[in-house]
């Protein structure tokens, strides 16, 4: 078997010229499709097979840009890590600290939970550290962890407005505390635990509304006593990490562009093999199904200790919704593909409640509701969220403003449209979705790249 260590990082924000996607309207979907795996569950394996005592295996990680770039951050930091084959990954842990200190600014590329993630981690270590970021990250803001990880006793230096790089002082004492977070973002509370095991007592986390407990549950996996609850997280900090194999379960948020796709486009009948299915992370299922969607799940079971399941959709007349508030953070990052479902329904949809679009990898609301718009539809914003007015869309030029998922739902609009949509600045989308245009034209979608 070929081994290789892997060390390959973040594309190069300032390299080649842009790329583009021209996609003309589409005939029905069919077939069965596998999509790579879960971005957040690969970049919480890399991190803790890190820190483990042993040496872990990871299947199905994503060979994304974000997760490649977690991945070099910690050969950075001395982990050896082999990459004898796409999607799998040998790390041979250090030990809770066994971290080296790396030789210059780590490049987190594209990744929010990335650079959130690590500054908890990071926060613990000996060593001081800087974390850098691309562009778009470059203006994600970042207090939402510095502020709890000082309350810590973290000394974390931000650019002007709690902007990245962050700099990180090592050599802090931390102290486990209880946290009360204002934001439903698992990035912050994932953060606080992986800091809390470098912490004095006990480190508590306490959500406005759940949010995906991937953090939690494979902490447990690599043996750490925690107790956790939707919504509630606790772990005492000295805990060491023991080694584990990791099953990366098919990310649904890289389905999600299928499924809507296919709910859209009439004839349409598309398989989406073995998806993982974590309830945190379900509401786009629910929210399509309250809009009439036909999908169906087959074969349940379980990969790597999560739900997962076949999901059959059918073509379905959909009717516009308000969208439940609470149901928002289990769909976080559906958003830009349910905006084109909204899109093709009959009525309209409200969005409310999720203002955290705003500062994702571009400013969600704005970017589809300017797409939208230049394909003919009337989009009404406000401060947390949109009522989007179905009717024809036209052919045109949109921008992906470099967010993966913007470039990836419009593909899916353009489906449905009159002529062909030209989408620009598409090599985000290997950030979270390699192979999407690829995958995109097996189901049947005329795309073509420029
Ligand atoms: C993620 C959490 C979400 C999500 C992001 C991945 C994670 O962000 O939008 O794509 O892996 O923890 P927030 O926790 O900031 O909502």
């Amino acid at each position: 078997m070929a081994e290789t260590t892997d060390v390959t990082g973040p594309a190069d924000a300032s390299g080649p010229a842009q790329q583009h996607w021209i996609v003309a309207p589409g005939c029905p979907l069919r077939g069965t499709l596998t999509v790579p795996g879960d971005k957040s569950i690969s970049h919480r394996a890399v991190m803790l097979a890190a820190l483990a005592d042993g040496v872990s295996t990871i299947d199905g990680f994503l060979e994304g840009e974000d997760t490649r770039a977690t991945a070099a951050i910690f050969a950075r930091m001395g982990v050896r890590i082999e990459a004898p084959a796409p999607s799998r990954r040998i790390v041979h842990g250090v030990g809770l600290d066994g971290l080296r200190a790396p030789d210059g600014p780590l490049d987190c590329g594209n990744a929010g939970t990335g650079m959130r993630l690590l500054a908890g981690l990071l926060a613990g270590q000996r060593f001081d550290s800087v974390l850098v970021g691309d562009a778009s990250l470059s203006r994600r803001p970042m207090r939402r962890v510095t502020v709890p990880l000082a309350q810590m006793g973290a000394r974390i230096d931000t650019a002007e407005g709690g902007l990245p790089p962050l700099r990180i002082h090592g050599g802090q004492r931390l102290q486990g505390r209880v946290h009360t977070l204002e934001v439903a973002s698992a990035q912050v509370k994932s953060a606080l635990l992986l800091a809390g095991l470098y912490a004095a007592g006990h480190t508590e986390v306490n959500e406005p509304h759940p949010t995906r407990d991937y953090t939690e549950r494979m902490l447990a996996a690599f043996g750490v006593d925690i107790v956790f609850s939707p919504g509630h997280a606790r772990l005492h900090g000295g805990q060491r990490l023991r080694a584990t194999d990791v099953a990366v379960p098919a990310d649904i948020s890289s389905a999600a562009f299928f499924i809507v796709a296919a709910s859209i486009v009439p004839g349409s009948e598309l398989r989406l093999r073995q998806v993982g299915l974590n309830p945190r992370r379900t509401g786009l299922l629910r929210v399509l199904r309250q809009m009439g969607a036909d999908i169906r799940e087959e074969h349940p079971g379980e990969h790597g200790g999560e739900p997962v399941a076949d999901l059959v959709v059918r073509h379905a007349p959909l009717r516009g919704i308000a969208v439940p508030e609470a149901v928002v953070p289990d769909m976080i990052d559906e958003f830009p593909a349910l905006f084109v479902a909204a899109a093709c329904a009959d009525g309209p949809t409200t969005v409310r409640g999720a203002a955290e679009l705003r500062v994702k990898e571009s400013d969600r609301i704005a970017g589809m509701a300017a797409g939208l718009r230049t394909l003919g539809l009337r989009v009404d914003e406000t401060p947390d969220g949109a009522t989007i007015y179905p009717g024809v869309l036209h052919g045109g030029c949109v921008d992906s403003h470099g967010d993966h998922r913007i470039a990836m739902a419009f593909a899916v609009a353009a489906q449905r449209a009159t002529g062909p949509v030209q989408i620009r600045d598409v090599a985000n989308v290997a950030t979270s979705f390699p192979g999407f245009d690829t995958l995109a034209c097996a189901a049947g979608f005329d795309l073509r790249r420029m």
